[in-house]
């Protein structure tokens, strides 16, 4: 009896060290420090191509520009997109440009806390320090909201924040860096927007049971696990040319929302649209759909 109660004390102690252990493992690289001017311009448009006014405005409940309360339920429990106005207390008004690129980047906040991966910053990943400096630039025009951000309802133990560094650690993906050579340079672009900041496989590439991406087995081949259980069709290659899609329109569906038989894009998909690519140039439209229906667009 009394070697039992030690052994789960012991055991008790030991999991209690672990988790401390936890605590204190600290994550992420360091920034260099982000010096350049930014292009407000450029960043409002790339925030539009992210999604990050999309994620962060509550549209359908007439809420202001980035003071987020967007409700994101996952199997864990539900998220609010936080206010990311310029006001100092309740936005990120008081941020240093260093810490917004950590944030976004690295998924980390000035605190030093790991992000939920429900934010999109692992198609961040990417963006050059001119692409922080102008989204900063652009953050910088937005009236400040002073409301509280809506606290997460995440279930226990999902709302433990440590735990996001095992998460990290088994699932957070390098992100995709260089062109790929032997590739014109459109279809490099669309390769980067699609897989950066348009973060297309967030919806559309499976997810195992704790929400990381497949990505080596399921990439683009739709996904049951949306948040609020939403489902998205395949977007490979071989399944949108067997859909009738074509670069041209796709390209059009993108800036319309209008799919080639006459439908219009519904749900989740609908919003992509209205909120992000219609804004986007003809030229990135037509970049993100040559790369789509390249027979290797996984790579
Ligand atoms: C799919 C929805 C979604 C998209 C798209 C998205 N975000 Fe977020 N973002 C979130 C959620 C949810 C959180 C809260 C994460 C948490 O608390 O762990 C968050 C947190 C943040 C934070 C931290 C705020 C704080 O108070 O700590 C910043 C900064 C941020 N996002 C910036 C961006 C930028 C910039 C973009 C576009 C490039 C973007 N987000 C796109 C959902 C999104
Ligand atoms: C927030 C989730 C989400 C994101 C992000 C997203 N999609 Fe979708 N997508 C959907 C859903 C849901 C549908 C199904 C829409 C419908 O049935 O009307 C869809 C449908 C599609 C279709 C139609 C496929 C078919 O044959 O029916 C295409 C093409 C597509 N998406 C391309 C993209 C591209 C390109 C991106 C990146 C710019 C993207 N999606 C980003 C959720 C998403």
């Amino acid at each position: 009896m009394r070697g039992m109660f030690k052994l789960a004390l012991g055991a008790a102690a030991f999991v209690a060290a672990a988790i401390g252990a936890l605590i204190l493992w600290p994550i992420g690289n360091e920034n260099r420090p982000i010096t350049l001017a930014g292009d407000a311009t450029r960043g409002a448009y790339l925030a539009r191509a992210g999604g990050c006014i999309a994620c962060h405005t509550d549209f359908a409940a007439g809420g202001a520009p980035l003071a987020g309360g967007v409700k994101l339920a996952t199997p864990f429990g539900t998220l609010y997109s936080p206010n990311l106005t310029t006001d100092p207390e309740h936005g990120i008004g008081s941020w240093t440009v260093d810490q917004f690129a950590r944030a976004v980047r690295q998924g980390i906040s000035p605190e030093g806390a790991p992000y939920y991966p429900a934010f999109t910053y692992p198609f961040y990943a990417n963006f050059s320090d001119q692409d922080i400096a102008d989204l900063w630039a652009a953050f910088q025009t937005v009236p400040a909201v002073a409301e509280p951000s809506t606290p997460h309802k995440m279930l226990f133990p999902f709302n433990q924040r440590w735990g996001l560094k095992l998460w990290r650690a088994a699932f957070l993906e390098k992100p995709q860096s260089e062109p790929v050579p032997g590739n014109d340079a459109e279809w490099n672009r669309g390769r980067q927007i699609v897989g950066g900041a348009a973060h297309c496989a967030a919806c559309h590439t499976g997810r195992n049971i704790l929400g990381a991406r497949k990505s080596d087995t399921q990439h683009f081949k739709g996904s049951t696990s949306l948040p609020g259980g939403g489902k998205a069709p395949a977007i490979d290659f071989e399944t949108l040319q067997k859909r009738g899609w074509t670069v041209e329109n796709l390209a059009f569906a993108l800036k319309t929302g209008i799919r080639p038989d006459g439908d219009a894009f519904g749900g989740a998909m609908g919003e992509v649209v209205l909120y992000g690519t219609r804004f986007l140039t003809a030229e990135d439209r037509r970049a993100m759909a040559v790369y789509l229906m390249d027979d290797h667009s996984g790579g």
